[in-house]
């Protein structure tokens, strides 16, 4: 009865749509257990690109159950809108689709302060996706969320939106200069979006466990990466909710000792969208090169991602805080071509080496990083499909990687398509 947690290792956008989708193969159920629609996670089959928001990337596999968890923050305009795509290319969601009774609610008054905090913060802004998910988070920590449950009580969910919708406007006028939000407006929109919503709303907490129970593989998707991690990343330029290992429990319902294995995506360099530290990053022509030919822009916000060299001190720490056995490698395909690869194995800080992940930003942001660098490969490896058959540097550089973090591959990722893959380990 085994359970596999599929997580970013870095700051996100390693390429989880992509090696979920692969893994949902083995598995019989996909969770998503934190975030929200922030998330953008591809996956491309035969050509046909697919982004994921809320949903699980396991619904592309026809057969598999999928459900959100409660730890996910749901705006249930961006979930309606993205079921209705989805069916209108052929995706059934007829009896294998489930949201937790006890999700928060994104609501409009999250959206406008998420945006407009933003904008207050100037130079200082954390860059989030917009989306709202800060200030739900925060509501649900102050006690004073709405959750999925409430849609289906008139009394109840009146009575929050207007309680919530008084201090909103006190705090909306005096502090943001914006009009007064109307709470019956919200009422009768969120009333309908619970009409459409309730056929797949069920208590996902006893579903999982039973789904367990009865010997079905279960697969955990997290969205966003560690180093995003409200306790764990790079804070205060983080998300607001735990995209770490120990989040797909909190976040699910399932007892942490039933996941029998934590698998880490992680990208052959580093990238990060919005503001933060990060210490391998490139803003020469080597980075614009990343970009181009890792097509990194965002898949929720479009926004040009910034690219460095592989971070291994950043990768241990993701290795050890989330107990990753194997690490599922993506884009070693965009490094083809160049003469020499760097790999940061340590952070120089006024006459100090840490091989350590620190918390303090001054460090992150003022160390030096210091490499190792391999010797790259001129071959266009997208159509391998053996590790033994990628040029000798290729696999000089995996074996670097996998002895640095002593961990495993359960595969090597080549490009994007589902075929364009090395399969390794299997993760149940
Ligand atoms: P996620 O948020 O972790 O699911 O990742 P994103 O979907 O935001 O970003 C990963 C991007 O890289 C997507 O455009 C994928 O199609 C693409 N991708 C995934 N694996 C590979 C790979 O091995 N090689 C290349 N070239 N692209 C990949
Ligand atoms: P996936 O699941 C990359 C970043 C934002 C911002 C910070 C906070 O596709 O890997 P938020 O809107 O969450 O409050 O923004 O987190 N961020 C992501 N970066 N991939 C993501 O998701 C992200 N989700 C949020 O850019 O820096
Ligand atoms: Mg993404």
């Amino acid at each position: 009865m085994p359970c596999s947690v599929v997580l970013g290792a870095q700051w996100g956008d390693e390429g989880k749509g992509k090696v979920v989708d692969i893994y949902t193969a083995e598995s019989d159920v996909v969770v998503r257990y934190q975030g929200g629609h922030n998330a953008g996670h591809t996956v491309v089959i035969k050509g046909e690109q697919y982004i994921l928001h809320l949903i699980p990337s396991g619904i592309m596999h026809e057969d598999k159950v999928n459900i959100i968890g409660n730890g996910v923050v749901v705006d249930p305009e961006a979930l309606i809108q993205e079921i209705e795509d989805l069916k209108s290319k052929g995706i059934n969601f007829e009896g294998r689709f489930f949201l937790s009774k006890r999700c928060h609610l994104i609501m409009p008054y999250h959206k406008l302060f998420d945006k407009h905090s933003e904008k207050k913060k100037g130079s200082k802004k954390i860059g989030t996706t917009g989306r709202g998910i800060g200030p739900t988070y925060a509501d649900k920590m102050a006690r004073v969320g709405i959750r999925v449950c409430d849609l289906f009580d008139d009394e109840v969910l009146r009575e929050k939106i207007f309680e919530n919708v008084e201090e909103v406007n006190r705090i909306a006028e005096k502090i943001y200069g914006l009009e007064k939000l109307n709470a019956n407006e919200i009422f009768d929109t969120y009333k309908k979006y619970g009409e459409y919503l309730k056929p797949y709303v069920a208590e996902t907490s006893y579903l999982i466990n039973k789904l367990y129970d009865d010997g079905k593989k279960i697969m955990m998707e997290g969205a966003q990466g560690t180093l995003l991690d409200v306790d764990h990343g790079t804070y205060p330029f983080v998300t607001s909710s735990n995209a770490t290992a120990g989040g797909a429990c909190t976040g699910t319902g399932l007892s942490p000792v039933k996941i029998s294995k934590v698998i880490g995506v992680m990208k052959a360099y580093t990238t990060r969208v919005g503001s933060g530290p990060f210490p391998t990053e490139l803003e020469d022509d080597m980075g614009e090169r990343l970009r181009r030919v890792g097509g990194e822009y965002g898949a929720t916000t479009g926004r040009p991602r910034r690219c460095g060299w592989l971070d291994l001190v950043a990768a241990k720490y993701s290795v050890i805080i989330n107990g990753i056995s194997y690490i599922a490698l993506t884009k070693l395909d965009v490094l083809s071509g160049l003469e020499k690869i760097k790999v940061c194995v340590g952070y120089k800080y006024e006459d100090k080496i840490y091989d350590t992940f620190p918390p303090e930003l001054k460090i992150l942001e003022g160390c030096e990083p210091v490499y190792e660098e391999l010797d790259g490969w001129s071959e266009d490896i997208t159509n391998v499909r053996n590790y033994e058959d990628l040029p000798v540097n290729a696999q000089k550089y995996l074996d670097f990687i996998k002895g640095y973090l002593g961990i495993k591959y359960s595969l090597v990722s080549l490009g994007t398509d589902r075929e364009q893959t090395i399969l390794i380990d299997n993760v149940f």
